[in-house]
């Protein structure tokens, strides 16, 4: 779901850039105000932003912090993470409709029918999903601990993961490890297939194909490096090659060519069949929404106190058994 209206600057009265900055800066300390921003949003929400991060990263951010307002560009999930971790705080974001389609495709009352089929097994869900998801999971992960998380886990125990069956399958692969796996996915990452990969690849010899985990198993087989998205950022850092092929969401690529301003960086193509390798929610996030929600103090993100309770054991799981 989009908003309707789209705000520019000059509909609320600022006529540069560089005000609407300051606007935000001089809110920001105003407001005693965390701005933490996902890679996936654009550059200059990333440039605005106090901390930019990876979902680990920001829920990390987000526990710890002295600001009496934290404002999330990134989608419902993580404002909503970050509301439970501090139900103290409040807690906005530049536009309520940028939701998840990967944590909406997992209802509560499914999910519970399933886990329902499983009476002995341990739940561990990715962060991308809802309080009432996470409600109903032991541990919550990311795609950055998931591999850490599950080798603590003892080998006999049966486990159900959810809700996204790429990262699901990578991780089961790697470790060996049989799990059950609810059959979401990443519109996004689901966008990459085998043949424009290969072709790709094909066209650029000399470049490093490195894919996101929430990638198919068609792309990740012929990927020189699989990792979250602060791990491929890493990865392009430290690795010798010049050129990469990046499987995943592209606005990564901003901070990836920043810090190796020499290497070249090509998001990869998606195949013609499905409609975008963008995250159009993330994209929701403007800077003039951004404003506006400082501004007005909305959207604010409200969870209802038994909920909160509810889905915080898991969320506080997955940092005690990843501890920085
Ligand atoms: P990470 O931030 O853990 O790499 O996850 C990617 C993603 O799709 C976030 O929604
Ligand atoms: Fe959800 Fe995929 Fe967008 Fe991440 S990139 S927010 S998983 S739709």
């Amino acid at each position: 779901m989009t908003r309707d209206i789209v705000l520019t600057s000059t509909d609320i009265g600022i006529h540069s850039h560089e005000e609407l900055i300051g606007r935000i800066n001089t809110l920001k300390k105003e407001m005693n105000a965390l701005i933490l921003a996902h890679y996936y949003t654009v550059p200059e929400i990333q440039q605005v932003a106090d901390i930019v991060g990876d979902s680990l990263a920001l829920a990390r951010a987000a526990e710890k912090n002295d600001a009496d307002v934290i404002v999330f560009a990134g989608v419902y999930f993580m404002a909503e993470t970050a509301k439970i971790l501090n139900p103290e705080k409040q807690v906005l974001m530049p536009d309520a409709y940028a939701g998840c389609p990967l944590a909406d495709s997992c209802p509560a009352d499914d999910f519970r029918t399933f886990k329902r089929q499983y009476p002995g097994a341990i739940v561990i869900t990715y962060i991308n999903s809802t309080a009432d998801i996470k409600a109903l999971s032991d541990i919550t992960c990311t795609s950055s601990n998931v591999e850490q998380i599950i080798r603590q886990i003892p080998e006999e125990q049966q486990i159900i993961f959810g809700p996204d069956r790429n990262l699901g399958g990578y991780i089961s692969r790697k470790l060996g490890r049989k799990m059950i796996l609810w059959q979401g996915y990443c519109y996004v990452h689901d966008a990459f297939s085998e043949p424009y990969i290969l072709k790709a690849c094909r066209e650029h010899p000399d470049a490093e194909l490195i894919a996101h985990p929430e990638c198919r198993e068609e792309v990740l087989k012929h990927a020189a490096f699989i990792g979250s998205t602060k791990a491929l950022l890493e990865y392009t850092v430290s690795s010798s090659a010049e050129k990469f092929i990046v499987a995943t969401e592209p606005g990564i690529l901003y901070e990836m060519q920043k810090r190796s301003p020499r290497k070249t960086f090509i998001p990869a193509p998606k195949d013609p069949k499905t409609p975008y390798s963008v995250c159009t929610q993330m994209k929701q996030n403007t800077l003039e929404k951004l404003y506006e929600c400082m501004l007005n103090r909305k959207p604010e993100i409200v969870i209802d106190e038994t909920l909160r309770l509810a889905s915080l054991g898991s969320i506080r799981k997955m940092l005690e058994m990843t501890p920085v």
